[in-house]
């Protein structure tokens, strides 16, 4: 069983080119997730954007590509210098990013119009979700936005150690509905380069792949916005 009071794993470590991945994380897979790809294609994403827990922030550079104001949210030091420089790299002097902890970060209140989640929330501690949900709805503007993809229990071995903290739809709506006005949840998938074969470091359930041969695991879209 993962160990739901601490992270799952270690961040700053995971994106080191002598970390555990050797520099490339199974999320990082070059491109936002296609769930919510497939989101901002159909033109759910408003104004200014909190892409929170970015990583290397695909989804910040698509969306500030798009035009949109996107401010990515990040515990580690080592992601924000590579999201900045993919910025730079880009043309993209509307994505910035910040070195911060999602759970207690201020200074944002009420400039947020749309709050985007791509992975993060299965990330964290279990007990650091109510910290994450009242930073993010203080942050968010009158009637904004927010989406959560989420691995759904079954992406990992029950039995396996380290591994996200993924959830059932009750407590994903119990944690978040705390805070927000829940419009829908659905089954989706997470899309990741997970290591496979017999020399992987775990065994995972029988999931299906795309057609980049990347594993597409069961996971949530939660859709809310913010009611008062
Ligand atoms: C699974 S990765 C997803 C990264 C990115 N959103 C994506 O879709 O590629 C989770 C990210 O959340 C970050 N993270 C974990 N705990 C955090 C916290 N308390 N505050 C901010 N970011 C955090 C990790 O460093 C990591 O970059």
């Amino acid at each position: 069983m993962s160990d739901s009071t601490s992270n799952a794993i270690d961040w700053e470590d995971a994106y080191r080119e002598d970390g555990d991945f050797d520099g490339a994380p199974p999320w990082n897979i070059g491109e936002p997730q296609p769930e919510l790809a497939a989101l901002i294609a159909a033109g759910e994403v408003h104004g200014t954007v909190l892409d929170a827990g970015c990583g290397h922030a695909e989804l910040s550079l698509a969306l500030a590509a798009r035009g949109h104001t996107v401010v990515g949210i990040e515990l580690t030091a080592a992601a924000v210098a590579a999201a900045t420089r993919a910025a730079q790299d880009r043309g993209l002097s509307n994505a910035t990013f910040v070195q911060d902890d999602i759970t207690s970060f201020t200074g944002f209140d009420g400039r947020f119009d749309t709050i985007i989640d791509s992975t993060l929330f299965h990330s964290l501690p279990v007990e650091g979700r109510d910290g994450y949900q009242q930073s993010v709805h203080r942050a968010a503007a009158p009637g904004a936005r927010y989406y959560i993809l989420v691995f759904a229990k079954g992406a990992f071995p029950a039995e396996a150690q380290h591994t996200p903290n993924e959830v059932d739809e009750a407590e994903l709506r119990a944690a978040v509905g705390k805070y927000w006005e829940i419009d829908e949840v659905r089954p989706a998938f997470i899309h990741a380069n997970m290591p496979e074969g017999p020399d992987a470091p775990m065994q995972l359930p029988p999931h299906d792949h795309d057609d980049q041969g990347r594993m597409k695991m069961p996971a949530f879209l939660l859709t809310a916005h913010r009611a008062d």
